[in-house]
């Protein structure tokens, strides 16, 4: 009984290793081989190329990360929160039903690196922005347990104590606008005033953030801190805008009507 089912494979591996055998002994035979076996390999990755146009979509309105939210990004990066976090929403039901309109090319235009992930302990933060208060991402910050009990997330409490810099931040936009992201002469200028002002909406700072980055900007203190902009500020800053930079997403997929 088991061996008529087994013979079938046997008999085809048979076959296989009879094909190889007198193939290796035949150098045309062979680099012919290695040359289909490659171009069906290199077809499956060059052919989607062709199409970019029309599958990446494109928003002249796409907003770029203030100084503040791009540093935010940067903390988010050393502090490895990809290591747990996702940042894009696969096409499947589920998942959209739990976050939100599935991600978009576009979207991640100005992410560099992007930070899609596969990697999940904790739930994708693609459409992140707005959906808890400033308060909450501090508080879960400094300690994730004091509001979900059950989490494994570390704590960043020090963020709160840590200034933030400013200095490189000129430079850090003039290398992302080498990468094709669209900042200013006049945003890569004034980057470090503008990450004071988006986090202090008090000072004289803050107009120049809404003249640059247009009067939707978020400018608040958002660590809650007043004295002065710290990392948290930067973070905080960043998670809130995550989903927000287009809203082509939700155009593209509206809800359905139950
Ligand atoms: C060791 C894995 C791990 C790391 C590293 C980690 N997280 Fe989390 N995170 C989790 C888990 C698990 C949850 C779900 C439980 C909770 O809400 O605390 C979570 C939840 C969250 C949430 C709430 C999401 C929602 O929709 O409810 C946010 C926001 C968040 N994390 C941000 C961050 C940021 C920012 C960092 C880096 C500074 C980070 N996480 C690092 C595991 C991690």
């Amino acid at each position: 009984m088991f061996k008529k089912i087994l013979k079938p494979f046997a008999r085809m591996f048979e076959f296989q290793a009879r094909t190889h055998y007198r193939m290796e002994r035949h150098s045309m035979a062979l680099t012919f081989g290695i040359i289909i076996a490659a171009s069906i390999g290199g077809i499956v990755e060059i052919a989607p190329l062709f199409t970019i146009d029309e599958t990446v979509e494109v928003d002249p309105d796409m907003r770029v990360y203030t100084p503040l939210e791009q540093a935010g990004r940067d903390i988010y990066i050393r502090e490895g929160c990809y290591a747990c976090h996702s940042q894009m929403i696969r096409t499947l039901r589920d998942e959209v039903e739990r976050y939100g309109p599935y991600s978009l090319a576009v979207e991640s235009q100005y992410d560099h690196p992007m930070l899609w992930g596969s990697k999940r302990t904790g739930p994708d933060l693609a459409r992140l922005g707005d959906k808890y208060s400033d308060d909450w991402q501090v508080r879960h910050l400094v300690n994730p347990r004091d509001l979900v009990p059950e989490s494994v997330m570390p704590q960043y409490a020090f963020l709160l104590d840590e200034p933030l810099r400013t200095d490189d931040l000129s430079d850090r936009l003039a290398a992302l606008r080498g990468v094709g992201v669209p900042y200013t002469d006049d945003m890569i200028l004034n980057a470090a005033d503008d990450a004071a002002g988006q986090a202090q909406p008090d000072t004289d700072k803050a107009d120049g953030v809404f003249e640059r980055y247009g009067d939707a900007t978020a400018i608040r203190y958002f660590d809650g801190r007043r004295d002065r902009v710290t990392e948290m500020d930067a973070l905080v800053a960043y998670l809130q805008i995550l989903g927000k930079l287009t809203d082509l997403p939700a155009q593209m997929q509206p809800v359905a009507e139950e």
